[in-house]
């Protein structure tokens, strides 16, 4: 029955006009849910993301994430026609597993394309590099804090830069598989970049030094489409 995973994947493509990157609405996707392809070989984030990681992470830990999503969706009628965002944004009425399995199925297709090979990310844009400068100071300043939401999630989660309900950049974290489009994260708003900060992210190049492997990740961040995600976000307030 989970065969057929493949056939959805096309779901949600959303062009951004006169933007070379084509984002990926991942919350439009529905059931049954795919594992979508990495946007790069597992190598191609070497040497600050090593193969082998994305190889498990992305073939085994997303994959599981899919598989299990569909296997709580599967046979529910009403949440059969729910897409991926309307399943997580009310997590508080889901199930623990569909709050799980969902949210990291949402978290690890929205991490895969926040990256890029090192040295490819280009820069933010300007109107969002200006945004950085108003909330932060300047951008020393928000990756030191993004880096200390990252190291100060206790257990396993996620750091986040996101756009608040103010329209405002500001960084946060979640635990385990949720995410900021949740009503049960403390604080809400739209994913700009995510950074996971699970050990099976960084155990193999790292093992537990966590704050080593975020200060390396902002050598594959892509710029280009963060940027794209500021503007989509500020563009619907
Ligand atoms: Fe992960």
């Amino acid at each position: 029955m989970l065969k057929t995973l493949t056939l959805s994947a096309a779901a949600g493509a959303l062009a951004l006009s006169g933007a070379a990157f084509a984002q990926t609405d991942h919350g439009a996707e529905t059931y049954p849910f795919a594992l979508p392809d990495l946007p790069y070989a597992t190598d191609a984030l070497e040497p600050v993301i090593d193969n082998e990681t994305m190889e498990i992470h992305h073939g085994r830990h997303h994959n599981a994430y899919v598989n299990n999503l569909n296997g709580e969706v599967e046979g529910d009628e009403d949440l059969e026609g729910l897409t991926l965002r309307e399943l997580i944004e009310n997590a508080s009425e889901r199930s623990d597993a569909i709050r799980n399995n969902g949210g990291g199925h949402w978290n690890h297709a929205f991490f895969w394309e926040s990256m890029t090979a090192p040295g490819t990310g280009g820069e933010p844009s300007e109107d969002f590099a200006s945004a950085i400068d108003d909330a932060f100071g300047s951008m020393d300043e928000f990756k030191s804090e993004f880096e200390s939401a990252g190291a100060g999630q206790f257990g396993s989660g996620w750091a986040w830069l996101i756009v608040d309900e103010n329209g405002d950049l500001a960084v946060t974290s979640t635990p385990n598989q949720d995410n900021p489009l949740m009503d049960v994260a403390d604080e809400q708003g739209t994913p700009i970049l995510g950074n996971d900060v699970w050990e099976h992210a960084y155990y193999i190049g790292y093992r537990n030094a966590r704050g080593e492997y975020l200060s390396a990740w902002w050598d594959v961040v892509d710029w280009n489409v963060a940027s794209e995600r500021y503007a989509a976000a500020t563009m619907q307030d």
